[in-house]
């Protein structure tokens, strides 16, 4: 069943029941080798998942749990493999979202739960987003309104003894680092998306590979500097011949008022509410599905805070498809 938390809705099946989980895979259509986060309701829950609670990991379960973070641990020998992937880590998380709370709870048991979109599509952030995505595949949705953080949880290992940043989402690096009183590094996977002196950081060809969270049309992501984005995006506008849309601050939008006749434009927020940002994110895309436009224009936001969780989603939907100003 799907069912809404914090950060995105999710499609839940009973953690401890391999063939329960199978049916997770088949619904999404998603590979088998990605694992699953298994979602708790009470701190004693870990205790049959993990084999090895680390200090570090109590510090961050005392601060941000419930929340929008998930923490990787050894996994204990009871977690069934299609949870984990075959791994010998689990990931787990304790949402906040009452609903998402009172359905655990319920069903006393871990409830094993990926984003309910189909596989490569963007997070659902409205029930709507998993009726379109899954409807007839899910027995039931319940529908809890908007989700409040947008964006997924973040993903921390804590399986190796130092703290690594598996996936940016609600909880910042920043947070984490100054809650541990240490410098949390990224993983290779992460940094090399991110790290502006990394290849992949580069302009590249969309490859199918890379493609996540992407709505139909293409998306080009210009970074840089916000006036010489704007003149950039000036240019793709009156050049390009394709049905445009724009994904863009508002403080952007306002200042290309004039040029922007033809273009389908959403805001994602105003530039100092990155929190509204990453609440948008996920929705806006969609919305372009429904108005067939055929090329996205987005503005690159700054790394910091939520900012490197949604340039995260953000790069991955345009396949790397960036233009550095
Ligand atoms: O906010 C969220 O985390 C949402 C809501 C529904 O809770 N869930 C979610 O699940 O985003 P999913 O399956 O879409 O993403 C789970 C991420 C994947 O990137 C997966 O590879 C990673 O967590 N993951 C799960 N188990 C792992 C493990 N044992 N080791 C490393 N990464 C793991
Ligand atoms: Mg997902």
């Amino acid at each position: 069943m799907a069912f809404p938390t914090e950060t995105v809705y999710g499609l839940g099946a009973n953690g401890m029941d391999g063939e329960a989980v199978k049916k997770i895979y088949t619904a999404k259509g998603r590979p088998s080798d990605n694992p699953l986060i298994l979602h708790i309701a009470n701190e004693g829950s870990l205790e049959q998942l993990a084999l090895h609670i680390p200090v570090q990991a109590r510090i961050l379960m005392d601060t941000f749990w419930p929340g929008p973070l998930t923490l990787v641990f050894q996994k204990q020998r009871g977690v069934p493999e299609q949870v984990t992937g075959g791994l010998d880590t689990v990931a787990v998380r304790m949402p906040s979202h009452p609903i998402a709370q009172a359905l655990i709870a319920a069903s006393h048991v871990p409830v094993a739960a990926p984003s309910a979109n189909r596989s490569g599509r963007p997070s659902p952030t409205l029930a709507q987003h998993v009726i379109r995505d899954l409807e007839g595949r899910v027995e039931m949705i319940i529908d809890g309104g908007p989700a409040e953080v947008g964006i997924e949880s973040t993903v921390v290992d804590l399986s190796t003894g130092e703290p690594v940043l598996l996936r940016p989402g609600g909880i910042s690096i920043e947070e984490l680092q100054e809650t541990l009183g240490m410098t949390v590094s990224m993983d290779a996977g992460v940094a090399s998306r991110i790290d502006e002196s990394a290849e992949e950081y580069k302009p590249r060809s969309p490859g199918m590979k890379y493609r996540h969270y992407s709505p139909e049309a293409e998306l080009l992501i210009i970074e840089g500097e916000s006036e010489q984005v704007r003149v950039q995006l000036i240019e793709l506008i009156h050049m390009s011949g394709k049905k445009l849309g724009l994904l863009a601050t508002r403080e952007m939008v306002e200042s290309l008022a004039s040029e922007l006749a033809p273009v389908s434009v959403k805001v994602l927020g105003k530039r100092a509410d990155i929190n509204e940002m990453a609440a948008s994110l996920f929705r806006l895309l969609r919305e372009f599905d429904e108005e067939d436009v055929e090329l996205i224009l987005a503005e690159g936001l700054p790394l910091h805070g939520l900012g490197l969780a949604v340039m995260n989603r953000l790069r991955k939907a345009a396949g790397y498809q960036i233009i550095q100003v």
